[in-house]
């Protein structure tokens, strides 16, 4: 309805998106559904702003609109609320879980995200790129997009290293687990062992040239296989966060061709050689922002930044996609662009295909976590943690309920907590993630959405709801009109969060629709009022809609909480 005002508004001559800036929901319903002030075009045409919006009003027809009104310098716009409504809840029920999605040019995008480390933590911080990458990726999904979610970890040099030279050293009597809290802990443990450790900074050192070479067999087969128990580790993780991968890139593989690319861009004169080392210098480029991007050590062997090189080819030889979209924490901003912009220079047809999506970090109340030093808080632990207390509230209330199903539903409960409070954040603003307030299920959290979601359900429930039943609508009551427009708006949110990569305004509309359904229940009674078919419609919309949004969010919904 709003795309129908501003479309309408377009009689003024200002931008599209002046506009929509412009345009506001009236506390007060009688000032209309819609409401738009004059002051700025008042400025710019150096009228009086009673004048125009009077001349607006007069100007714009359509039988959407019940009525149009000018009332001082703002323009008040009355949907016709019945129609309205009933063609509303008309599409929800007959567009069901795809209620909302846009329909565009069907595109080929490879979404990276989540990238873990072997022999490294899961931590909280891996879960907030998690939970990005697979809500953008349901997000291209339901625009159309055939979206390919890839993964990449670092699976060889130092700290694979480090941490064979740890398990060798104190842990070698262990049988070997797939269990990432066990890998993180040996990790976190040889990193502080190597502390103002000379002695075993070499052997580390030593050891990584052994594995590099590949002659001791031993040593490799103990890489392979902890390299596998580490992935294969994680599939418990994705499949608690809901995330599936169509592949999954590694370090060991892209290493070989990353010397080739290094020698090509130093024959292209993109790259040079410095003190031994495979540099790009930016400032040779007319970019000495980007500064200096790495590509081979001065010993030849291959960084970071060499990899990125083939990786990026590799995914377009793969798929050859349209769009290429690297989430990663905003710390590797620069280097994102360093790999970018060389990518540009290397002439690639597809480099300007490729954007990144930036997220800050996640710090806990307590201050930050290090990934460095391992002394970061392991995602199963703080699930377990979650889990404790999710299950305290739900004994509370169900004292007979089994087990098992306090178990899955503390699970459930859990999850959404921690993936709707690390999607609600704009990507840009850092973090700070309370668990305790997180798992709340009142206000801004996971668990209040969930339940209003099975609050919704309950009162269907309780009512004996049958869709078919045919229903009247009489006078539009506030407390329904303010549902009826915030169902109403889900489409053109998910336009914008699609538009901008931002789950944050699917998470936000989530919190309000939420809230204004909670108003609803609480100003207009449902079961036994005289419109209680209506509003029994309302209510199966606002479930369908919450189910929608939160989908998109990767969080499933629970039928009872
Ligand atoms: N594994 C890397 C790290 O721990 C993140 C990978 C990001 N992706 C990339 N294409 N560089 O920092």
């Amino acid at each position: 309805m709003r795309e129908k005002i501003i479309k309408a508004l377009s009689i003024t001559k200002l931008s599209k998106k002046k506009i929509e800036e412009l345009v506001e929901v009236p506390k007060d319903f009688s000032k209309g559904d819609y409401a738009f002030p004059c002051f700025v075009l008042s400025k710019k045409e150096k009228k009086n702003p009673v004048e125009i919006a009077r001349e607006i009003a007069g100007k714009i027809k359509g039988k959407e609109f019940g009525k149009i009104e000018a009332v001082g310098p703002y323009v008040n716009f009355f949907i016709n609320q019945k129609k309205f409504a009933r063609d509303l809840i008309g599409r929800i029920g007959k567009e069901g879980d795809k209620f909302g999605r846009g329909i565009k040019k069907k595109e080929k995008v490879v979404v990276e995200f989540s990238q873990p480390n072997t022999h490294k933590a899961f931590h909280v911080g891996h879960v907030r790129g998690t939970s990005l990458g697979e809500s953008i990726s349901r997000i291209l999904e339901f625009n159309g997009d055939k979206v390919i979610r890839a993964n990449y970890s670092g699976d060889t040099g130092k700290h694979i290293a480090k941490w064979l030279w740890g398990y060798q050293k104190f842990y070698r009597k262990e049988k070997l687990k797939d269990d990432e809290s066990w890998f993180a802990k040996i990790y976190s443990e040889s990193v502080k062992k190597l502390e103002n450790n000379k002695k075993g900074e070499k052997e580390v050192e030593e050891l990584n040239k052994r594995l590099d070479s590949g002659k001791d067999k031993k040593l490799n087969d103990l890489w392979e296989k902890t390299r596998k128990l580490s992935i294969s580790s994680w599939d418990r993780i994705y499949h608690e966060l809901n995330t599936k991968f169509d592949v999954h890139y590694f370090e060991s593989w892209i290493e070989a061709d990353a010397k080739g690319m290094a020698e090509d861009l130093v024959k292209k004169k993109i790259a040079k050689i410095s003190d031994g080392a495979t540099i790009v210098d930016f400032k040779e480029h007319k970019n000495p922002g980007l500064n200096v991007f790495l590509l081979l050590r001065n010993d030849g062997t291959v960084l970071y930044g060499g990899k990125d090189m083939v990786l990026a080819k590799r995914k377009f030889d793969d798929y050859k996609f349209d769009k290429s979209i690297y989430v990663i924490g905003k710390e590797q901003d620069l280097y994102v662009h360093q790999v970018f912009k060389t990518l540009e220079l290397m002439k690639f047809k597809w480099a300007d295909k490729l954007s990144y999506v930036p997220f800050s970090e996640v710090k806990l109340p307590w201050g930050r976590m290090s990934s460095r030093t391992g002394d970061n808080v392991l995602y199963s632990n703080f699930k377990e943690e979650m889990i404790k207390i999710a299950s305290g509230e739900i004994e509370k209330r169900f004292p007979k309920l089994e087990n098992t199903l306090v178990y899955d539903r503390a699970l459930a409960i859990s999850i959404a907590a921690l993936k709707y409070s690390m999607l609600k954040q704009d990507i840009n603003k850092g973090l700070v993630f309370d668990k305790k307030t997180a798992l709340s299920f009142e206000g801004d959290t996971g668990p209040y959405l969930l339940y209003s979601y099975a609050r919704a359900l309950s009162v269907l429930d309780k009512a004996g709801y049958k869709k078919q039943k045919k229903y009247d609508i009489g006078k539009i009551h506030e407390c329904e009109r303010k549902l009826i427009n915030k169902l109403g708006g889900f489409p053109e949110i998910v336009k914008h969060a699609y538009g901008n990569l931002a789950p944050n305004l699917i998470a936000n509309y989530s919190y309000e629709l939420a809230k204004t359904f909670s108003e609803f229940y609480h100003n207009c009674q449902v079961i036994g009022s005289e419109e209680e078919q209506f509003r029994l419609k309302l209510v199966d919309s606002f479930s369908q809609v919450i189910k929608n949004a939160l989908s998109l969010l990767g969080i499933p919904v629970i039928r009872e909480m």
